[in-house]
C-alpha cells in the first residue's frame, strides 16, 4: 500500500478480527434513548448528552453499574438485532473481517427476558451482516462472575437447547464482570462442563485482578485466550509462558485508560508485550462507553506508543492467528495483511 496514505486509512485497510467486544457495551447513548422510548422504559438521565457525561469511571465496577443499567432498555428480539447490527456496521467500516462477540444472557434473563430472544436477535444480525458483506462473527456466551457458579450452570442449561439452531456461530464461552473477589476457580466446574461440550473457552483475567488470576484462568479453567491480561506483566515467569505457549491476550487500550487500569496510554504495556513476542491483539471491549471502536484503539496506541506500520500489521496478523477461525480462512486473511504491509 502507498506509504503516504494516512495512518487512519492504513489501520482501516488492514484486515482485522475483533476478539474482545461485549455486545451490550456497543449500545450507544442515542440507541439507549431510542430503545427506552420504543419500550416505555424510563431513564434517570434527561438527555443523550447527560448520559454521555455520566461516563466518567474510576474503576471497573463504576463502569459495570452503568453498563447493566444501560442494557435494561433491551426488551425485544428487534432490540438485540438493532444493537448488534449497529456494532457490525461500525466494525465493517473499521476493516473488521471477523468478530468474536461476547454477550451476557444473565443481564437479560434476570430481568425476565427469554434467552431465546437474546440469541435470536443477535444471531439474526450476524447472519444478515454476513450475507450482505462477508463479515463473519462467532458468539461467546459469557457468564457473569459476580453471580454464582450455580447461576452459570442454569444459564448453560437454558442455552444448550439453542445450540442446534445457533451452533454454527455460538462457538465459545467467556467469563466477565467484576473480577476482584471472583477468581477463576469459582467457575472451574462449569468451565469443565463447557470444555466437555466442545466449546472454545476464553476468560477475562488480569484486568484489575492479579497475575495469578491469569495463571488460574489457564490452568484451572483451561482458557485458550485471556481477555485483557495486562497485569501478567507483574509476573515475568508468566509473561515467558505466554510467549512460549503463544497464548493470546485480547488487550483493550481505551478501556484500560477509561477504567483507570493505566493512567496514561503512553505507559501501556502493549508495545513491550508485542516486542517481547507475546501474542497481543487490540480490541474495543465496550466501545460505546470507552470512546472508540477498534480502529480508534489501534490509532490511539499507534500514536501514544509510537508503533510502526509493521507493528500495526503484526497486531492485525495476531488478531487473525488468535481467532477461532478455521485455518484456511486464517491463511487467506493473513495473506491480505502481508499484501498491505509490504
Ligand atoms: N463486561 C463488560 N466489559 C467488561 C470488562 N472490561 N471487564 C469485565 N467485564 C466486562
Ligand atoms: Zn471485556
Amino acid at each position: 500500500m502507498n506509504p503516504v496514505v494516512n495512518l487512519d486509512d492504513y489501520i482501516k485497510a488492514l484486515p482485522k478480527t475483533e476478539l474482545h467486544v461485549h455486545i451490550e457495551g456497543t449500545l450507544e447513548p442515542e440507541l439507549i434513548f431510542e430503545l427506552a422510548q420504543r419500550n416505555n422504559v424510563s431513564l434517570p438521565y434527561a438527555s443523550v448528552q447527560a448520559l454521555r457525561e455520566a461516563y466518567a469511571f474510576t474503576n471497573l465496577q463504576s463502569f459495570l453499574d452503568l453498563y447493566y443499567a444501560g442494557a435494561s432498555v433491551l426488551i425485544t428480539e428487534q432490540d438485540f438485532y438493532d444493537m448488534t447490527m449497529a456494532y457490525l456496521q461500525r466494525a465493517h467500516a473499521d476493516g473488521v473481517c471477523h468478530a468474536e462477540i461476547m454477550f451476557d444472557p444473565q443481564t437479560h434473563t434476570e430481568r425476565g427476558i427469554a434467552i431465546e430472544t437474546v440469541f435470536s436477535g443477535i444471531a439474526r444480525a450476524v447472519r444478515d451482516m454476513q450475507a450482505r458483506t462477508g463479515l463473519t462473527s462467532y458468539l461467546l456466551m459469557s457468564f457473569l462472575r459476580h453471580l454464582s457458579e450455580e447461576a452459570a450452570f442454569e444459564t448453560l442449561n437454558a442455552a444448550l437447547p439453542l445450540r442446534e439452531a445457533y451452533g454454527d456461530i455460538w462457538v465459545g464461552i467467556g467469563l466477565d464482570s467484576s473480577e476482584l473477589g471472583n477468581p477463576p476457580e469459582k467457575f472451574a466446574r462449569v468451565f469443565e462442563r463447557c470444555r466437555e461440550l466442545g466449546f472454545r473457552l476464553v476468560a477475562h483475567a488480569g484486568e484489575e485482578g492479579p497475575a495469578h488470576y491469569v495463571r488460574d484462568a489457564l490452568d484451572v479453567l483451561h482458557a485458550e485466550r485471556i481477555d485483557h491480561g495486562v497485569r501478567s506483566a507483574d509476573d515475568p515467569a508468566l509473561v515467558q509462558r505466554l510467549i512460549e505457549e503463544q497464548i493470546p491476550l485480547t488487550v483493550c487500550p481505551l478501556s484500560n485508560l477509561k477504567l483507570c487500569v493505566v493512567d496514561d496510554l503512553a505507559k501501556h504495556n502493549l508495545a513491550d508485550f508485542l516486542r517481547q513476542g507475546v501474542l497481543v491483539t487490540i480490541n474495543a471491549d465496550d466501545p460505546a462507553y470507552f470512546g472508540g471502536y477498534v480502529a480508534d484503539n489501534y490509532l490511539a496506541v499507534a500514536k501514544a506508543l509510537k508503533l510502526s506500520r509493521n507493528e500495526l500489521a503484526q497486531l492485525a496478523d495476531n488478531s487473525i492467528i488468535a481467532s477461532f477461525l478455521p485455518i484456511g480462512r486464517k491463511a487467506a486473511l493473513r495473506a491480505r495483511v502481508r499484501a498491505i504491509a509490504q
